[in-house]
């Protein structure tokens, strides 16, 4: 049963105020929800009352203070219908009864580790109370919780706090009240036994605020770097897009259960731990970027996402996409941002590309879902952040800007559409989007060719740029950020068709003429990667190494250098003369400017992924193969620029002393880490003793976890003695037991499975956590691909039997291990039936979950 774009209609009802009272008790919860409706003059005034619900009892139902008959009514755990509503304004009180430790699916509201919490995004509020549970019904919420004093000291809802107290028999209680009009999918509410930090804040308007991170009790002091980021992330959204926060408190809770990243409940950001506890000791250098990235998208939803909403979950890229632009904007301004552009592209390529190709691709926009919860998709949230950054290189910064607050003050407090949105900056600019919007409807990643032809007499080069997508439609608006490069430097070159370093290819094709041009050029194309495309150019090493030296765009210089790698890598000629030509390159490089930008000489040295290197491939991937081929580059690199990386490692340890998580010191340790790997993979033996040393001497986890992770790739005693002594270090710390866990289980060597049989074992694994489940299974899945992808199928066997036993319990968590099996018609035969095998068995499971089945239906079935 699909639900379609097409079909969407207003509600018939609207709810104008809510009421809650939640008495809260460890296994039979009692929710009285009193709400204020009244028929919606744009729906249907004939029709019943159909309030959503999802594993629901009720208990008791009246309707203006009155019970309704037996007749009146027809209730199920999943939705309650009024057969003959009133046509006027009416109360409604419903009270149910829900079981929040049992609630293993972490949807609605459940227990985590002793802590209360909700999740209700996208459709979880139904499992606390019978409610119109869409987007586009908006509700001002008062909450009062109820809960015993020793359980649950901290009672937190939405809104602001407007009264607490001392109730009899050890209990209390807190009243919150949410003056913003909100969807259902925006409540929360947290209790428990919670420590926490706080810092006051003045928004640009000259409201005081309270920020609050609230974490398990004794972990306040790793909850410090999460404070920061939430006070310099509101800070960034007044000054880049003069957005301040509208509460008097700001809260952040970290629960240790949860199936996703964080969610922006109003004025009460509900967070996985993973994503707020850092201490150096615990967290790596990546570990502060995500905190500091997912704290500020979480706050940015507080327009793009709450005070702008959606209309129905078809928009929700219109809050998504815009989000995760906005944070990346953050990251960028708080970092470096060619680094961090760096960093967003390599995601977008690993996670977005795939998915736009295999069997479960899907406009930025989809027209259809079986399952919302399974459309949380790179697709919507990094492609729908690619369109957002396209609008603004075709518009222009200061346009850009303008068309963003004319849609914060056009929408606010209303469900908006993506037609909202381009409605903004087609007034501002006064340009036609309609071609633009098509990014949102065609789904797959375009190709654009490009051929050069130089014409030494005419000084005058030309560009022939062709698009092209498979299905049918007409072209997409692509901007093309491009220059030329000579062999000494950049060229001056002009083109008429070229505003501001951008053409913009709004047709199939389009020709480009640039004159004035003395030499030889190479053209860099699609600087700072303008359009989320792939680029088919044919371009020689030499003509590579030319745009990594002279090239004025940092993305297009890390671009050649990956270039070359890549092309090696798909040869599979890893130890050829043209690999040992690339590492005296990159010595040169490195010799040059290793040292005055560390953390981008680090992602210029680090190669493809095994993943991205599948990506490029058509068909017939055989995974051991590209392993094979990445370890005998890794090798000759480390080979050719030993000398240098000893250096390097030399200079780099030197000034690390206390640590800093700051972007300038993680770029020094990301490149000492880059080196300590290639210098280990070219002297297995001497790199064993190198990473054995740095694990016990290691002040912080960046350098503690690198090491264990070099140690990892070289098999014997001294890895597992590294394992063991890493595993009884960290026993009481879960978060960082998962990256223990993730390094095992991507271990490229047949032992693999067996190890993680055993470590299914250990006494910190649980099923029924997702950060667990992740780190161990998941890192098989997604990080493993030797082992995941095995020929005999045991890989595939082992990942589906535990999709299979989480389907019961936790299917969307199911749903997204499952997915790792997208590629798999990309497999060579032998791989690829075995894949099918273990889909077929999936899909034939009675009683499957909506989420898995829909998974497993679309990766199985199409293309
Ligand atoms: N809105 C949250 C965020 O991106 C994510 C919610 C995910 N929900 C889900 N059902 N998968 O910030
Ligand atoms: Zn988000």
């Amino acid at each position: 049963p699909l639900i379609r774009l097409e079909d969407y209609r207003p509600s018939d009802f609207l709810i104008d105020r809510v009421d809650l009272h939640v008495r809260l008790h460890p296994t039979a919860t009692r929710i009285i929800a009193i709400l204020a409706m009244r028929p919606n003059p744009a729906g249907d005034t004939a029709a019943s009352l159909h309030l959503d619900g999802d594993e629901l009892t009720l208990v008791a139902l009246d309707l203006d203070g009155e019970p309704l008959a037996p007749e009146a009514y027809a209730a199920t755990p999943a939705g309650l219908t009024l057969m003959r509503p009133p046509r006027r304004p009416f109360v409604l009180r419903i009270e149910t009864e829900v079981d929040p430790s049992a609630n293993t699916k972490l949807m609605g509201l459940y227990r985590s580790s002793a802590v209360y919490c909700t999740q209700c995004e996208a459709d979880g509020f139904r499992r606390i109370t019978y409610f119109l549970d869409r987007p586009d019904v908006l509700s001002v919420y008062t909450t009062r919780i109820e809960a015993d004093r020793d359980e649950a000291p901290v009672l937190l809802g939405n809104g602001n706090p407007v009264e607490a107290g001392a109730l009899g028999a050890g209990r209390h209680y807190a009243v919150w009240h949410d003056p913003h009009p909100k969807p259902a999918y925006l409540f929360a509410l947290v209790a428990g036994r919670l420590g926490h930090v706080a810092k006051p804040f003045t928004t640009m308007e000259g409201r005081a605020v309270t920020l609050a991170v609230y974490v398990e009790p004794g972990k306040e002091a790793r909850a410090a770097y999460a404070l920061d980021a939430v006070e310099r992330a509101m800070r960034w959204d007044e000054t880049a897009f003069g957005r301040a926060y509208d509460l008097d408190v700001f809260n952040v809770v970290a629960v240790s259960d949860f199936n996703m990243g964080a969610m922006e409940n109003k004025g009460l950001n509900i967070f996985n731990d993973k994503y707020v506890l850092a201490s150096p000791e615990t967290a790596t250098d990546a570990d502060y970027a995500a905190i500091e990235a997912i704290i500020a998208h979480e706050y940015f939803h507080n327009w793009s996402g709450n005070r702008v909403t959606c209309r129905d979950w078809f928009q929700l890229c219109l809050k998504e996409g815009l989000t995760v632009f906005r944070d990346q904007e953050f990251s960028s301004d708080m970092r470096s941002r060619p680094v961090h552009r760096i960093a967003e592209v390599r995601a977008l390529r690993a996670r977005q590309f795939p998915e736009d190709e295999g069997p479960l691709r899907h406009p930025v926009r989809p027209a259809a879902y079986a399952e919302i919860n399974n459309f949380y998709t790179a697709t919507v949230y990094e492609k729908g952040a690619e369109i957002v950054r396209m609008l603004r290189t075709l518009l222009g910064p200061a346009v850009f800007r303008a068309g963003m607050n004319r849609y914060f003050a056009d929408n606010d407090g209303r469900a908006a559409t993506v037609e909202d949105f381009l409605a903004a900056f087609a007034t501002e600019s006064g340009r036609d989007l309609t071609a633009f919007a098509r990014w949102y409807e065609r789904p797959g990643t375009p190709r654009l060719s490009v051929e050069t032809v130089y014409d030494v007499g005419a000084q005058s080069c030309t560009l022939t740029l062709r698009q092209s997508l498979d299905g049918d439609g007409p072209p997409l608006v692509i901007p093309v950020a491009l220059g030329l490069v000579g062999a000494s430097g950049p060229l001056d070159a002009t083109c008429p068709q070229v505003e501001d370093d951008v053409f913009v290819l709004d047709g199939e094709s389009a020709t480009l003429r640039f004159d004035g041009v003395a030499e030889q050029p190479v053209p860099s194309l699609l600087r700072g990667f303008s359009a989320p495309v792939r680029l088919d150019i044919s371009l020689g090493d030499a003509d590579r190494l030319i745009l990594l030296r002279h090239d004025t765009d940092p993305f297009n210089r890390w671009q050649a250098a990956q270039g070359i790698a890549m092309r090696l890598l798909l040869d599979g000629a890893g130890s050829s003369e043209a690999a040992t030509a690339f590492g005296v390159a990159l010595g040169a490089f490195l010799d040059a400017e290793g040292l005055a930008d560390p953390a981008f000489a680090a992602l210029v040295l680090g190669l493809p992924s095994e993943s991205e290197v599948a990506n490029e491939m058509a068909g017939g991937v055989d995974p051991d193969a590209i392993h094979r081929a990445r370890t005998d580059l890794r090798r000759s690199l480390g080979r050719t620029l030993r000398g240098r990386l000893e250096t390097l490692d030399a200079a780099l340890g030197a000034d690390l002393a206390a640590y800093s998580p700051d972007a300038a010191s993680a770029g020094r340790r990301a490149l000492r880490n880059a080196a300590l790997d290639l210098m280990a993979t070219a002297d297995p033996a001497r790199g064993a003793i190198r990473a054995g040393e740095r694990l016990d001497t290691a002040t912080n986890m960046t350098d503690r976890l690198a090491a264990l992770s070099v140690l990892a790739q070289l098999p014997g005693a001294d890895r597992e003695a590294g394992f063991d002594a890493f595993g009884r270090r960290f026993a009481e710390e879960p978060l960082v037991l998962d990256k223990w866990f993730a390094i095992q289980a991507t271990i490229p060597e047949d032992g693999t499975l067996a190890r993680i049989e055993a470590l299914r074992r250990h006494p910190a694994f649980a099923m029924t956590n997702p950060n667990r489940v992740r780190a161990l299974i998941g890192s098989l899945a997604f990080g493993n691909p030797t082992q995941f992808a095995r020929a005999d199928g045991a890989g595939f066997a082992l990942v589906g039997e535990t999709v299979e036993a989480l389907d019961r319990t936790n299917p969307q968590l199911a749903a997204k291990l499952l997915t790792a099996f997208g590629p798999w018609k990309k497999w060579e035969t032998n791989r690829a039936a075995a894949a099918a095998e273990i889909l077929n068995r999936i899909k034939a499971i009675p009683g499957l979950s909506r989420d898995v089945a829909d998974i497993a239906a679309r990766v199985a079935d199409r293309r």
